[in-house]
């Protein structure tokens, strides 16, 4: 008998009832299915969400519920592997809205779509956390629990303990119970110790990544499991299937004028690149910058922009390979390996686990969200951080060139001395915490945030002349009692605090601004501003926070399951930034307060390896800039120049010339690349890299990828959606979208590269009788076979080999406005909310004690003075001038004409936005003439 989850039929409910009542009006034979299918599905209730990791809900909804929430469509496409509420009433574009075409509000079918999509997806989140959480340090203990508490409900680790040797060792509590606190938990620390007060080495630098499938599953290529050698046989090696050949059959952009592309490099003579590549209509070339910007403040496996001295060979090992472009003699530093020792194994309930994955690697970076990109993660990236010595909570930033616009008198980052600790590779780039993988791109953000920074020192400093008596909000812990006033706050102080202002404004404007524009429909908006700032009004949320507290206090004992369910739910409430913050008597002495609003389900944070994986995404750069300017005519591409000219070093001599309004307005207006196969930037594949001590001092970083992901043991595709709770594909036809007209450009597209899959990974005759794995279930309850659902003795595709980047990139089935597939939404939905659930500055500490009053509202305000409201209502929304369009507006004052029609800065700019998520490529009004819409 089915079970009721609580949580989830407490919202489900009220999505129904008011569901029910709706099913009246037009488009009589569907609208009365899907009338009776919402009443069918009431009195069938809700699934509950699963307690067996091999029965999970994997996106895919009753009949019912799909004839409700999308009527025949939704209906009709259950059969394939993919989410079903991508095809629910209101979660595309106008068309998709439901018979009720005009009204959006939860009585509408387009409501009930819409609703319908975020209660799935937060089932998913919650079985996310139940099932994926796998660290490298603690995992027996989330299994088995302590002293007769769940693992799952454990809030302090002694992994997570400084070791005798950390030089706050002593400060924490040496061998005694250690607690951070005065100076080591007022601010966001270099190394990132001391975040998790009560679990001080948590998510600082040089800490384990962990993982988010089970430790067995990782590492196929070892070979070392029954179910692994069932589904892989001896197919899989570090170079098998081969990487350059994966690379260049499946991932190269094809070129109309290969010369003029020069394999990205341009034309030695003109330095210019004509380069086809395949655009996202609805995501600029800022965006594909930001997600690196993001990535160098969250991970790195490197160390200074190495590896491990020793190298390998990467695989072109056949003629065939050869002739498509490879090189043979390329050779890449292998990676560093934390731990590859036997891990241990325990037994509990009598089932026998691994204690730890068969290697580890380690973050180089901090974990948090921390700005640590730009204010550095260790003794040696944070001596590369220049303060002004005129005024020392500012970063230096120093006048370039001829560049006399407003934005350049706030002034550029200067450059990285012969005197700093760095790679030589990087010398003459822009002195910052990471700098490895420069360019123009790299620079304008940090510039940019730079800028930021100084800009918020510069308020801060007015505000407290105005009024100097006043209480700041800011205490020192180590004086609790103490007020300080705006006067008395320190220029170290300010400096930390502007590093707290920093970090929160970027992690908001990656979460609301960045990824719904990712993700760029109506659900995945609501989904990501409830995430961020809640669902609910002021009141409504300091009621819903109380009413968390109760609950996951109630639970946590008892029934630690129910806790975290309900914990997740409820936070889609009042959203996560702030959680715990708000307590009532909150006190700056009592640790459980200042750590209180955090919650790690169990398991300490640090990216999953999965992670990483995810975010390799190098398809989106073009290889070439289109360059404009902007006090001339913005709506002309004057030159397009390789993005490697502007490669490290170089990107600070183009900068020099081309100043930061100029840099906005190019990357600003031109689209991005589409994630999908055949479409990695050519220079990637080309990258000549002088410092390797190898033969071709060139390397192909799209297969470097692959190479990567089978070093750190990512499971293949089709395991990996298992484990993520996904439904897995029977065969390379599932990528391609039948949703597509047959014969159309992209369908066909799609199904030249189900043949180029086919002809790469290979095909076998299956063997019904070999279980390959237990992470999903068929329909009658049996394991998953060899035969993948098709009769015994079938020729079956070697799926299961599939890299999972060539899975991911290959998926042509996506949710509407999706630049990137559901495989990698999926990871983004639990490590994106963990990443500010843990975090003590996004939630319990998110208070004027840290940030002063005036960065409190900085915050939530987006600046000075007060919110901007935005002109009319965008896709349906009355909402704030965005973060990143103020940021842009103070920093690089010159933009403010041309981004007078720009909602969300990550769309391209002349795009106009027509009606409810539209993908069109047209020009808005002012913008006819721009290049890029011509001929397309
Ligand atoms: C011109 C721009 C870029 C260059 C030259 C570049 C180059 C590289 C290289 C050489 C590596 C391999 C490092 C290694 O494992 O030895 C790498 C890794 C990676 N790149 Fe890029 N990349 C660029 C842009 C981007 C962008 C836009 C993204 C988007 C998110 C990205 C995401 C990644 C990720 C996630 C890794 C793995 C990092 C790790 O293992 O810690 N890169 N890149």
């Amino acid at each position: 008998m089915k079970k009721y989850s609580r949580p989830v039929m407490f919202l489900f409910l009220s999505v129904l009832t008011v569901s029910i009542g709706s099913c009246k009006k037009e488009d009589r034979s569907e609208y009365a299915r899907s009338t009776r299918a919402c009443v069918s599905m009431a009195a069938d209730g809700l699934l509950a969400v699963s307690d067996e990791r091999a029965h999970r809900f994997n996106g895919k909804v009753e009949e019912n519920t799909a004839l409700c929430r999308g009527g025949d469509k939704a209906a009709r496409y259950r059969d394939v592997p993919w989410m079903d509420w991508a095809n629910y009433w209101g979660t595309g574009d106008a068309s998709s809205k439901g018979p009720d075409k005009t009204s959006l509000d939860h009585l509408s079918p387009t409501g009930r779509g819409i609703d319908g999509a975020l209660l799935d997806l937060e089932y998913q989140r919650m079985e996310l956390i139940e099932f994926n959480l796998f660290d490298n340090y603690t995992y027996k203990e989330y299994v088995k629990g302590i002293e007769g508490r769940p693992g799952d409900v454990i809030k302090v680790w002694d992994e997570m303990r400084l070791p005798a040797d950390h030089p706050n060792y002593q400060d924490v509590g040496g061998d005694g119970e250690q607690v951070c606190d005065g100076s080591l938990i007022r601010n966001r620390t270099v190394t990132g110790v001391c975040n998790d007060i009560m679990n001080p080495l948590m998510g600082s630098t040089n800490t384990l990544f962990a993982r988010n499938v089970q430790f067995e599953t990782s590492f196929p290529m070892l070979g070392e499991t029954e179910l692994v050698r069932n589904r892989h046989g001896d197919r899989l090696g570090l170079l098998k299937p081969d990487p350059q050949l994966i690379s260049r059959r499946l991932f190269t952009r094809q070129q109309s004028d290969a010369a003029a592309c020069g394999n990205g490099y341009g034309s030695e003579s003109s330095g210019e690149a004509e380069c086809d590549y395949i655009k996202a209509p609805f995501f600029n070339v800022l965006a594909a910058f930001w997600i690196q910007f993001m990535n160098h403040d969250w991970f790195s496996h490197l160390q200074d922009g190495h590896n491990q001295k020793e190298y390998m060979k990467v695989g072109c090992d056949s003629d065939e390979a050869e002739q498509l472009g490879c090189r043979p003699d390329d050779m890449m530093e292998k990676a560093y390996v934390a731990e590859d020792s036997a891990p241990g194994r325990f037994t509990y309930k009598g089932e026998s686990y691994l204690d730890r994955a068969p290697k580890t690697f380690r973050n180089t970076n901090t974990a948090w969200w921390d700005a640590s990109q730009i204010y550095g993660y260790d003794e040696d990236s944070r001596k590369r951080v220049k303060r002004d010595p005129q005024d020392t909570a500012k970063l230096l930033m120093t006048p370039r060139g001829d560049l006399v616009g407003a934005g350049d008198a706030q002034g550029y980052l200067p450059l990285l001395l012969d005197s700093d600790p760095m790679n030589p590779a990087w010398a003459g780039q822009a002195a910052t915490g990471f700098p490895d993988n420069w360019t123009i791109g790299m620079s304008f953000y940090h510039n940019v945030f730079a800028r930021e920074h100084n800009a918020f020192v510069e308020s801060f400093r007015e505000h407290a002349k105005a009024s100097p008596e006043a209480d700041s909000g800011l205490r020192d812990p180590a004086r609790p009692g103490v007020v300080i006033r705006n006067a008395d706050v320190s220029d170290d102080e300010l400096f930390e605090v502007t590093r707290l202002v920093i970090a929160a404004e970027i992690a908001k404007i990656h979460t609301i601004e960045w990824t719904t524009q990712l993700l760029y429909n109506e659900p995945l908006y609501r989904g990501m501003n409830a995430n961020w700032g809640g669902l609910l009004d002021a009141d409504a949320n300091q009621a819903v926070q109380k009413a968390l507290a109760k609950v996951v206090a109630r639970f946590s004992e008892s029934d630690s399951d129910k806790a975290n369910k309900w914990y997740s739910i409820f936070a889609s409430g009042p959203g996560i930034l702030g959680l715990g913050s708000k307590k009532k008597g909150w006190d700056l002495s009592n640790p459980k307060d200042v750590n209180g609003g955090v919650n790690h389900f169990g398991a300490p944070f640090n990216f999953p390896e999965e992670f990483i994986t995810v975010y390799r995404l190098h398809p989106l750069l073009p290889d070439a800039l289109e360059n404009r300017v902007l006090d001339g005519d913005p709506n002309k591409i004057i030159s397009k120049t390789p993005i490697v000219s502007s490669f490290r070093g170089k990107a600070s001599e183009v900068m020099t010339s081309t100043g930061l309004a100029n840099t906005a307005l190019s990357m600003g207006r031109q689209r991005l690349g589409l994630l999908t196969l055949g479409n990695h930037p050519n220079f990637l594949q080309n990258l000549k890299m002088k410092r390797l001590e190898t033969e071709t001092q060139e390397i192909d970083v799209a297969a470097l990828d692959l190479i990567r992901d089978r070093e750190r043991g990512v499971p293949r595709f089709n395991e990996f959606r298992r484990q993520y709770g996904l439904k897995q594909l029977t065969s390379f036809n599932d990528f391609v979208d039948t949703r597509l007209a047959t014969g159309s450009a992209e369908r066909t597209r799609q199904e030249e590269y189900v043949l180029g899959m086919r002809e790469v990974y290979g095909q076998h005759v299956c063997d019904a009788s070999k279980i390959i794995s237990v992470a999903q279930a068929n329909e009658d309850g049996s394991f998953i076979n060899d035969c993948l659902g098709h009769p015994d003795g079938t020729t079956v595709d070697n799926i299961e080999d599939l890299d999972a980047v060539v899975g991911w990139l290959a998926e042509g089935p996506r949710p509407h406005g999706f630049a990137i597939s559901e495989t990698q939404f999926v990871v983004f939905i639990i490590n994106a909310s963990r990443r500010l659930y843990s975090d003590r500055f996004f939630t319990s500490s998110y208070r004027p004690e840290f940030y002063t009053k005036f960065g409190i509202d900085w915050v939530n305000n987006n600046g000075p003075d007060g919110k901007v409201m935005e002109k009319g209502e965008p896709n349906g929304h009355e909402q704030q001038v965005s973060t990143m369009k103020r940021v842009l507006w103070r920093t690089i004052p010159e933009l403010r004409g041309e981004l007078d029609t720009v909602v969300n800065v990550f769309d391209p700019w002349a795009r106009d936005l027509g009606e409810y998520y539209s993908l069109a490529w047209k020009p808005r009004p002012g913008a006819d003439d721009d290049d890029a819409f011509k001929n397309e």
